[in-house]
């Protein structure tokens, strides 16, 4: 008899964003007349920037002519070193080429490591967080029953207003680590000092962190650190996910990086340490082939004078549409953080996340993320995003106001 994985059964609910696509999705289907503004997923609208796109059509029109055949695993070398130099070396961080392993999405990468790591290990993930940590970890068995909104056995990093959405250390010691900054749902930034306790506490605890920096094109503030590998110690303690979805436009092109260094340990059962980066090469040998050679040559264009200016400016198109989000709330009175070196805005509404997610659907046809579904610190949040055109998002604004304004009186007066 073929059995399946059980853990499957605790998933206690279906992947945020396919709930917030049905529910979108039935009421667009009630309402067809009504032009709905999606702010919900972080998905880019702008198109590929033209210096990327470029170079894409250049690489497929020379698949013409010449056999690309298999590519490394690990990713071209022409990309990786430019990755390499300019995200690592040009800050200062001690990162090498054959330390960088080239993917098709971050959230892959995500799901894919912990394969490697012990199913008793102690996980600690941030509250509220991206599902993807928290899931792949359920499927893999690491956790108990879903119960009062958590999994038994995970050590939840609570980020709420209290803490300014900085988690402190983990009160009982935990093996495996996952910190996204800039944080997306709230936009919550790290610096360095904080960073250096949590790589401090790694190098005590022979734990790791799995540290996202999918957003880090979109920090604004100078002296925050753009990799967990500017702060001293990390490359014994600390794998890096980037991505090049949300900076350069790729979430539908698919190319990411994850940061293996090769000095990064894990231990076997009797204490002995191994070494990651050959795990990590092992286990991409056999379940992997590569990125798309096209694709590769496009991100590789990403790094070129043209195109990191063409990306800053979209960059900076999308953190106008963040001012303005920020701003707009705000003057609505309701507190919202994030938006000033992330595309996410965090809204505390004062109710129920769904409510209100349905409230802004049915009354101003303008999309949100409930906060509930990245943790149980999300009751009362959503998360708008900032990935949009300016027009759209005036027009969001727009739209809110007039639904909103009654909400806050109601609240002012009880
Ligand atoms: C988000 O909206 O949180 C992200 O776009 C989802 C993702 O990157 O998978």
């Amino acid at each position: 008899m073929i059995r399946m994985n059980e853990n499957y059964l605790k998933l206690h609910s279906s992947y945020l964003f396919r709930r917030v696509a049905k529910r979108v999705a039935e009421f667009q289907n009630a309402h067809p007349d009504q032009e709905v503004i999606r702010m919900g997923i972080g998905d880019i609208t702008h198109p590929l920037p033209p210096a990327c796109l470029a170079a894409f059509e250049k690489a497929v029109k020379e698949m013409a002519t010449r056999a690309t055949g298999y590519g490394p695993a690990q990713g071209y070398p022409f990309l990786r070193e430019k990755i390499a130099a300019h995200d690592f070396q040009a800050r200062g961080a001690d990162i090498a080429a054959d330390e960088i392993f080239v993917s098709d999405g971050s959230k892959s990468d995500a799901g894919n490591i912990q394969e490697l790591f012990a199913d008793n290990i102690k996980v600690a993930l941030q509250d509220p967080g991206y599902p993807v940590y928290l899931e792949t970890n359920v499927m893999a068995g690491r956790t108990g029953a879903f119960e009062n909104g958590r999994y038994r056995g995970v050590v939840y990093l609570e980020s709420t207003a209290a803490n300014h959405f900085i988690p402190r250390l983990p009160a009982e010691p935990v093996d495996l680590i996952y910190l996204c900054f800039p944080n997306n749902p709230t936009g919550a930034t790290m610096d360095a000092a904080d960073l250096q306790q949590w790589v401090d506490y790694a190098r005590d605890n022979n734990a790791l962190i799995l540290f996202d920096a999918a957003y880090e094109a979109f920090i604004r503030d100078e002296n925050l650190p753009r990799s967990i590998f500017e702060i001293p110690g990390a490359r014994e303690v600390a794998v890096e996910l980037r991505s090049f979805s949300k900076s350069a436009g790729f979430t539908g092109t698919r190319c990411a990086y994850i940061v293996v260094p090769k000095s990064c340990r894990v231990y076997d059962s009797q204490g002995t340490a191994h070494n990651l980066h050959d795990l990590w090469q092992r286990r991409q040998a056999t379940k992997f082939n590569g990125v798309f050679y096209a694709v590769q040559r496009a991100a590789e264009a990403a790094y070129s004078p043209e195109g990191r200016q063409q990306i800053r400016e979209i960059i900076d198109y999308y953190m106008a549409n963040a001012d303005l989000i920020r701003r707009e709330i705000s003057a609505l009175g309701l507190a919202a953080i994030g938006g000033e070196n992330a595309p996410y805005i965090w809204i505390n509404t004062g109710r129920d996340a769904w409510e209100f997610f349905d409230t802004l659907l049915h009354q101003a046809g303008v999309v949100c993320t409930p906060g509930t579904g990245f943790g149980r610190c999300g009751e009362n949040y959503v998360r708008i995003s900032a990935f949009n055109h300016y027009e759209q998002v005036q027009l969001a604004m727009d739209r809110i106001k007039p639904v909103l304004q009654p909400i806050r009186k109601a609240c002012a007066a009880g």
